[in-house]
C-alpha cells in the first residue's frame, strides 16, 4: 500500500483499529504495544486472515518505533481503559505519562504524520500529544465526536426503526458526561429529529448516549468499548488518507472559535490530508452553546490537573 497508518496500543481498541484499516486496504498498518510478542501475535494472526478477508495489506508488529518511520497517521491508543465504577478522568495520571513517551518516540520517527489520539480522558490527552509532539494543530486530532454521535445514530434508528444510514448526529464537547448532543443538527434523511420525536424520547436518547460508554462498561466489567471507537477512529484515518474532506465531530485545538481559546474540544471539522483543514462554526443556540462552555469548563478543570500532575513529577 502508498500509506502507512502506526497504530499504537495493541489492546482492544488498537487491534481492532488494525483490523479495520487493513481490511479496508486503506494502508500498510503498524502495532506497537510495550508487552512483548502481543503486537507480533496479533498482526501475525491477523496476516493470516487475509488470504480470506481478501486484502494485501501489510501488517508489523513491534515493541519499538522503528518499525513505524514515514508513517502519514498514527492513532495513539497505548493506555489503561476505565472499569466499573471508574470515570475517564480516573485514568488522567497514568494515561498522562504513557501519552507523553509514546508521542515523544512515535513522532521522532514520523515528523510529518498526523496525530488521532484516542486514549482517555480523551480532551485532556490531546492537549499532551500537542504539547510533547510539538505539532501544529491541524496535525493533532482527538477521537470522540465520531464515535459519540454514532452511539446517538444507533439509538435514533433503533427507536424509529430506520435505516442507520438515513441517520446523521452532531455530538460536540468534551468526551464526557457533560457532551453535547444536538437533536438540532441530528437527522432522519435530512428531517430534523425534532420533527419525528416527543422532547421526552429525545432527551432519554440524548441521555442515553452521554452514558454510552458507561453502558458498555458495565455490561463488559473488565474493559470499555472497542468494536465502535476503532470503527470512529478509521473513519477519521480514512478521511485523511483519501483525503475525502469529510466533515466529522472531533475533538480539536481551538484558538477563538465558538467563543473558547486553547484548548481541545469536539466541534464539526473537516478532515483532509493535511488534518484538519477548517473548523466549521454552527450557530448555536444560547443553550446548546452555555451546555458547550460548560463542557469546556470541565476539560479546562482537566487541563489544570495535568498541570499540577506536570509540576508534582518534578
Ligand atoms: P486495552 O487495555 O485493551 O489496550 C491498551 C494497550 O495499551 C495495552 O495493550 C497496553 O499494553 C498498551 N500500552 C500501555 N502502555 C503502553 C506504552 N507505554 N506503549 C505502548 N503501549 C502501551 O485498552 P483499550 O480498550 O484498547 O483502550 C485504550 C484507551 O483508549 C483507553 O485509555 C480507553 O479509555 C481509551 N478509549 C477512548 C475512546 C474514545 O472515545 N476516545 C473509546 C474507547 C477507548
Ligand atoms: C467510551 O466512550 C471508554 O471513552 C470510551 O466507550
Amino acid at each position: 500500500m502508498d500509506k502507512k497508518v502506526t497504530v499504537i496500543g495493541a489492546g482492544n481498541v488498537g487491534a481492532t483499529a488494525a483490523q479495520r484499516l487493513a481490511e479496508k486496504e486503506l494502508c500498510d498498518v503498524v502495532l506497537i504495544d510495550i508487552i512483548e510478542g502481543v503486537p507480533q501475535g496479533k498482526t501475525l494472526d491477523l496476516t493470516e486472515a487475509a488470504p480470506i478477508e481478501k486484502h494485501d495489506a501489510s501488517l508489523t508488529g513491534s515493541n519499538g518505533y522503528e518499525a513505524s518511520k514515514d508513517s502519514d497517521i498514527i492513532i495513539i491508543t497505548a493506555g489503561i481503559p476505565r472499569k466499573p465504577g471508574m470515570s475517564r478522568d480516573d485514568l488522567i495520571s497514568t494515561n498522562m505519562g504513557i501519552m507523553k513517551n509514546v508521542t515523544k518516540e512515535a513522532v521522532k520517527y514520523s515528523p510529518e504524520a498526523i496525530l488521532i489520539i484516542v486514549s482517555n480522558p480523551l480532551d485532556a490527552m490531546c492537549h499532551v500529544a500537542y504539547e510533547a509532539s510539538g505539532f501544529p494543530k491541524n496535525r493533532v486530532i482527538g477521537m470522540a465526536g465520531v464515535l459519540d454521535s454514532a452511539r446517538f445514530r444507533a439509538f435514533i434508528s433503533m427507536e424509529l426503526n430506520v435505516s442507520v444510514e438515513n441517520t446523521h448526529a452532531f455530538v460536540l464537547g468534551g468526551h464526557g458526561d457533560t457532551m453535547v448532543p444536538l437533536p438540532r443538527y441530528s437527522t432522519v434523511a435530512g428531517i430534523p429529529i425534532t420533527e419525528l420525536l416527543t422532547e421526552e424520547r429525545i432527551e432519554a436518547l440524548v441521555d442515553r448516549t452521554r452514558k454510552g460508554g458507561a453502558e458498555i462498561v458495565g455490561l463488559l466489567k473488565t474493559g470499555s468499548a472497542y468494536y465502535a471507537p476503532a470503527s470512529a477512529a478509521v473513519e477519521m484515518a480514512e478521511s485523511i488518507l483519501k483525503d475525502k474532506k469529510k466533515i466529522l465531530p472531533c475533538a480539536a485545538f481551538l484558538d477563538g472559535e465558538y467563543g473558547i481559546s486553547n484548548l481541545f474540544i469536539g466541534v464539526p471539522v473537516k478532515l483532509g490530508s493535511s488534518g484538519i483543514e477548517e473548523i466549521i462554526e454552527i450557530t448555536l443556540t444560547e443553550d446548546e452553546q452555555n451546555a458547550l462552555n460548560n463542557s469546556a469548563n470541565a476539560v479546562q478543570e482537566l487541563v489544570e490537573t495535568l498541570d499540577k500532575l506536570e509540576k508534582e513529577s518534578k
